[in-house]
């Protein structure tokens, strides 16, 4: 099935000609991704980069991904942002793929957080996999430290080395060079590809099939995605029409996006949006703020503020057509609770009415919104929807007349820390 967008409810805020009417801008937009001109062309490699991938790469990742899961108990990956946020995305959405454990480290540096997990690892075979583009950043840095020390105690020299490889640019940076120093093996971050654009790259990819993912599927998706949205037309292109929609709202003052789901597997799918959202547009003192919410749990806690707190607010529901599981709703002899009118059902059908509902009762609260829906959880509508936002947000920012591939924000917080640490 792919990937449908469904408008419905931007009815009386995004009018058809509205939406044709940034052709001209949109146009143009297409071009500079495409040609290459516009700000940031530096950092477009993303924009081919399904197309590219060789598949001999994802064959090879596919055999490693073997060798680890014969010789270890578990992966544990290092990295933060760009380097950590698509992987696990795509490890909670496909609900752990077959099941290999992963474990997360410097994504953030609480003491007990990483205590704990030496503690967990104490008994268990390990691989570790250091992921960072610069090779200099803190928080990775600093558990990596942590972990090899670990790791040196548990194993020691052809041993050790086959258990840690490094995913790093080609050339520079401290990862680099510790991994050219021990014997690690490596793997390379393309340059012209920005951390939070490179899910598809070894960054994803090695964790990925480390831990069993079908990294082909993945490309596959992306690849589809990539030739689906290459279409300049925005009345052809659910992609441009996202991006073009998100523009119009925002011009209506409409500040904060929710990136909103009925399926809790996409939680952390959610977080790297985020990122992907909030790096890429907000500069220059504008920039829609990316925020996320799970239905319906969060119905139940943030569902007042969005039917009736300050009109603010856009959504966009990403849906999933097809389940992985049959649940069916019992029927109960005494039927206290009433629910024996769904008797016979399957939750899921419940749950996509509870959807259907939320988003109309927003839309009528003033709460316009779009549907995204993947045909099914799997590793090639996942590959398809990462490709489908990067482009979405490259256009996006083009439209808004930023740099959409820079983060010089990201910068301010370090020079202060640093300061304070005393490093130089
Ligand atoms: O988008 C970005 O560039 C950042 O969020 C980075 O991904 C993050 O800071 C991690 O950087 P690195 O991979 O260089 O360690």
């Amino acid at each position: 099935m792919g990937l449908t967008l469904d408008m419905g409810n931007l009815k009386g805020f995004v009018k058809d000609a509205d939406l044709a009417a940034l052709q001209p801008r949109l146009q143009k937009a297409h071009q500079d991704l495409t040609d290459k001109t516009g700000l940031g062309n530096d950092y477009l490699g993303w924009t081919r980069l399904p197309s590219s991938i060789p598949d001999t790469l994802l064959d090879e990742l596919t055999a490693l991904g073997k060798t680890v899961r014969a010789h270890s108990d578990c992966l544990v990956t290092i990295g933060i942002g760009g380097s950590y946020l698509g992987i696990r995305a795509s490890l909670e959405f496909l609900r752990g793929a077959g099941g290999f454990p992963v474990y997360y480290a410097g994504h953030n540096m609480s003491a007990d957080y990483h205590a704990e997990l030496l503690q967990t690892l104490q008994k268990k075979n390990v691989t570790l996999a250091v992921i960072s583009k610069s090779g200099t950043t803190t928080e990775p840095a600093l558990a990596f430290r942590i972990l090899k020390e670990f790791m040196a105690k548990k194993y020691s020299g052809a041993e050790l080395q086959k258990r840690i490889i490094c995913v790093t640019d080609g050339k520079k940076g401290a990862l680099r060079q510790i991994a050219a120093q021990n014997g690690y093996q490596t793997y390379v971050i393309p340059d012209d590809v920005g951390g939070r654009f490179s899910v598809l790259t070894p960054v994803g990819l090695v964790p990925l099939a480390a831990a069993g993912v079908d990294v082909h599927a993945l490309v596959r998706g992306a690849r589809q995605a990539e030739q689906d949205y290459a279409v300049a037309d925005i009345a052809a292109n659910p992609c441009y029409q996202y991006a073009g929609c998100r523009r119009l709202l925002y011009q209506q003052g409409k500040k904060i996006e929710v990136l909103a789901s009925f399926y809790d597997n996409m939680v952390s799918v959610n977080e790297w949006w985020k990122q992907l959202f909030g790096e890429s547009e907000g500069k220059n003192g504008q920039g829609i703020f990316p925020a996320s919410l799970i239905f319906s749990t969060d119905l139940h806690s943030m569902g007042q503020l969005l039917q009736d707190g300050e009109r603010n607010i856009f959504e966009t529901f990403v849906s999933i057509a097809r389940v992985g599981s049959a649940l069916q709703i019992p029927f109960d002899a005494q039927d206290l609770d009433k629910f024996n009118i769904v008797a016979g059902k399957d939750l899921d059908y419940v749950n996509k009415q509870g959807q259907i509902a939320t988003a109309a009762a927003h839309a009528e609260g003033g709460v316009p919104n779009m549907t995204i829906t993947l045909g099914r959880s799997d590793a090639e509508h996942l590959g398809r929807l990462y490709y489908f936002f990067e482009r979405a947000v490259g256009i996006s920012g083009y439209l808004s007349g930023v740099n959409p591939f820079d983060q010089p924000g990201v910068e301010a917080y370090k020079k202060k820390m640093f300061a304070l640490l005393g490093k130089r």
